[in-house]
């Protein structure tokens, strides 16, 4: 079968990580008989400098047509790149801001699992991580404080600037919903984490998430104030099988729940929405700081390409064997620079992806 992906390499680290991802893929390709075929699309940074804005009407279109799409990382340093002088929605993140919405994408999974061969990279104490823990963070994706109205203006002399968190019941429900049914199939526990004792909007996100899990007795729900849920993930990240929570809450829980699976290139996403098209990517950025030095892991982004062959193609097998080759290279002790540890072999970005194929 052929499937047409569209892959968008973006900035920084973005393009050397994709094309071992593309690997990858190919490999599976070839083994099992499919065929994935690979429309570029350009998207921040890269995208500004050749059209001016970080995501145009066609590269938007070609995306929402195609199977699924694969993206890098967009965005530069700020404050050394050009990129930011240019007034915020024209800036590379916002390029990432239009997909997610313009692609209906409100689903953002995140898993974080700690393979056993990585614990060695945990920051975490052995009586913490025991036999090691495995939850996902499904975050809500395109409500909240990221779509909101926001202005910066002056008023009095002052400088003043102003952000909105609006969600409506149905964001909430069908996120909800996504979370519940995720959780059906795992542990059975879903964790709602929200700031119900301060702000308005999670005070609704409570009682709508209440009213869903109505539908779903065999699942355990949960509240956690935000805060609480910061410290618990540190604390004790296996009480955790799924994190439901708002756009802007995950975006930092999911970074902070990355770090104990080892590091930032581990953790994969998947973008998903009411139908089969979704969005793979890593959670980490462009990583600036090591672009071009074939330095970063590319991990993240082939288990993000695992998740597209699970949730885009319904491809289970593929996908598990995407997985298995990525525990096999690290049991064999090689590591990125990220996720080095005594005693092992330290490999860079292309080896890395290499060694994934080889094993596939
Ligand atoms: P970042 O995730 O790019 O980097 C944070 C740190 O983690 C850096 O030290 C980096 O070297 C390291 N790191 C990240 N990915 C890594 C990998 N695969 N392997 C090894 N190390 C890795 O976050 P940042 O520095 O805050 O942001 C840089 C740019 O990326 C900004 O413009 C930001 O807006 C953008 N960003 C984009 C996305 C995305 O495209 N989805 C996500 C996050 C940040
Ligand atoms: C992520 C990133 C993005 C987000 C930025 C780059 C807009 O941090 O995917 O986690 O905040 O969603
Ligand atoms: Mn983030």
């Amino acid at each position: 079968m052929n499937y047409n992906v569209a892959v968008i390499p973006g900035d920084g680290i973005g393009p050397e990580i994709i094309t071992e991802a593309k690997k990858v893929l190919d490999k599976i390709g070839e083994k099992y008989g499919h065929k994935f075929t690979y429309t570029e699309v350009l998207m921040g940074g890269v995208s500004i400098d050749a059209t001016g804005v970080p995501l145009t009407e066609e590269a938007l279109e070609t995306a929402g047509k195609s199977d699924s799409v694969l993206l890098g990382a967009v965005g530069g340093k700020v404050g050394q790149s050009n990129w930011y002088s240019l007034p915020p929605h024209l800036r590379p993140e916002a390029g990432l801001l239009a997909i997610r919405k313009g692609l209906g994408l409100f689903a953002n999974l995140r898993p974080a699992v700690l393979f056993d061969e990585l614990k060695g990279a945990c920051p975490l104490k052995d009586e913490i991580i025991g036999d090691g823990f495995d939850f996902v963070v499904v975050r809500e994706l395109t409500g909240g404080l990221y779509f909101g109205e926001r202005k910066t203006y002056e008023e009095n002399g002052l400088r003043k600037a102003m952000d909105t968190l609006v969600y409506d019941e149905n964001e909430i429900k069908r996120i909800a919903k996504w979370a519940f049914e995720i959780a059906k199939k795992r542990n059975k526990k879903v964790c709602s984490v929200d700031k119900a004792n301060v702000i308005d909007s999670s005070r609704l996100w409570r009682q709508v998430v209440k009213e869903v899990s109505a539908d779903y007795p065999e699942v355990e729900l949960s509240d956690m104030l935000v805060d609480n849920c910061a410290m618990q993930i540190v604390k004790d990240p296996k009480q955790f099988d799924v994190i439901l929570t708002e756009n802007m809450f995950g975006d930092i829980l999911s970074d902070e729940a990355s770090m104990i699976t080892g590091s930032i290139g581990m953790l994969a996403s998947a973008s998903l929405g009411d139908t089969k098209l979704g969005l793979y990517e890593p959670s980490h950025g462009s990583a600036p700081d090591i672009a071009g030095q074939d330095k970063a892991n590319p991990i993240a982004t082939i288990l993000s390409a695992a998740m597209m062959l699970r949730y885009s193609f319904d491809l289970e097998e593929e996908a598990d064997r995407v997985e298995e080759a990525v525990k096999t290279v690290l049991k064999k002790g090689y590591r990125t620079v990220d996720i080095m540890s005594e005693g092992k072999t330290l490999v860079g970005t292309k080896e890395m992806g290499d060694r994934i194929t080889d094993e596939i």
